[in-house]
């Protein structure tokens, strides 16, 4: 099956609640930038690539409100901080509002017609900033989806028949427009004959490894087994995984990857036992303002996701709690970062 983490029908877009997976398969609309805003911050969708092209349709629905542009992209932004798709999808929304309203209407009708090839997604005669934006959500959509594939043929030529590959978190079609980053790599190199295997760390405290990898390749018949977080250092040791791929929320200049929490912990497991650690991300995850991972804002969340697994307590209400949502692998743990445009190695210098 292909998992439309976004759908269109009849100008309405919906996503899918992943809060409700592996139990359900939902849709819930975004109708609105508050919904988007709220669907954003609860994970209902989450994976940075995915939340950037929720805020984009946001940014779009508050146009249709006429709502101040600017104001709903702050709001959205401070939704999560970390992956840098979010602003940027955001930045590059208002861009185009603010070049409409400066150069009028001509320029951004032409821009706007070859954006993308998916005809019932689009307005095609664009008479207001709504449909303009609406269309650049869509191609923001799209051309996420091209990456992924451009991202897949690249990132295969790593993966060798019969290997054992571990991941972490969820960086699948659910955490994008489709097809995925890390998972993507893994689709595509299935998709060519390769016979692989995958072991999806469940990655605590929300269990997308568990809940949401596990279910995307289980639904395509691609083998995988479950292990907790704990279990990865035992099984590098035992020779059983032969590389490892993660996505990336946030990378900087000098190749430091921001990604769910556990990932730095397994690169250092990894370069201990001498096995490939490779990064999966857009070009456009690359955040080259910043010179290095400490510069990036890490979401600090909830103590009850720590506190409980689903609804079960597991501690004292009032236990302390430290719950940060990502980490920061050093490049020097790294052995590539996949993007769109090839692969690359360290000293990677990004501009
Ligand atoms: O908190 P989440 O679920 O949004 O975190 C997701 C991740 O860390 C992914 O690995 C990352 O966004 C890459 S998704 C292609």
């Amino acid at each position: 099956m292909t998992i439309e983490t976004f759908k269109i029908k009849d100008q309405r877009i919906f996503t899918i609640d992943q809060t409700r997976i592996p139990e359900s398969l939902e849709y819930i609309e975004l109708d609105n930038v508050q919904t988007a805003y709220q669907a954003i911050k609860t994970m209902i969708v989450r994976g940075a690539p995915a939340i950037g092209i929720a805020a984009a349709f946001g940014m779009a629905l508050a146009a249709k409100e006429d709502r101040d542009l600017k104001a709903a992209g702050d709001t959205l932004k401070s939704s999560r901080p970390t992956a840098v798709n979010l602003a940027w999808a955001v930045e590059r929304m208002l861009r185009v509002a603010d070049e409409q309203m400066e150069d009028g209407r001509g320029k951004r009708e032409e821009a706007s017609t070859p954006l993308t090839d998916r005809e019932d997604a689009v307005f095609h005669l664009p008479s207001s900033i709504f449909h303009l934006l609406w269309n650049e959500a869509v191609a923001i959509w799209q051309e996420d989806i091209a990456m992924n594939k451009a991202m897949g043929e690249h990132g295969s030529a790593l993966i060798k028949d019969g290997m054992n590959i571990l991941t972490h978190c969820n960086a699948g079609a659910l955490a994008t427009g489709g097809h995925g980053t890390a998972l993507g790599i893994i689709r595509s190199a299935w998709d060519h004959g390769k016979k692989i295997h995958v072991y999806s760390d469940e990655t605590r405290p929300r269990l997308q490894g568990g809940r949401l990898t596990v279910w995307e390749l289980q639904e395509e018949n691609i083998p995988v087994t479950m292990i907790t977080d704990n279990m990865a250092g035992y099984l590098m040791q035992q020779g059983k995984i032969d590389c490892v791929i993660v996505g990336a929320d946030r990378i900087t200049q000098n190749g430091d990857v921001a990604n769910k929490i556990g990932t730095y912990s397994v690169a250092v497991l990894a370069k201990h036992h001498a096995i490939p650690f490779y990064v999966a991300a857009p070009y456009s995850t690359i955040d080259s303002a910043l010179e290095s991972g400490a510069q990036i804002p890490i979401e600090q969340r909830e103590k009850e996701e720590v506190l409980q697994v689903g609804d079960s307590p597991i501690a004292r209400p009032e236990t302390a709690v430290y719950n940060p949502a990502f980490d920061v692998t050093p490049a020097n743990l790294v052995s590539a970062i996949v993007t769109d445009q090839g692969v690359f190695r360290f000293p990677y210098g990004f501009q």
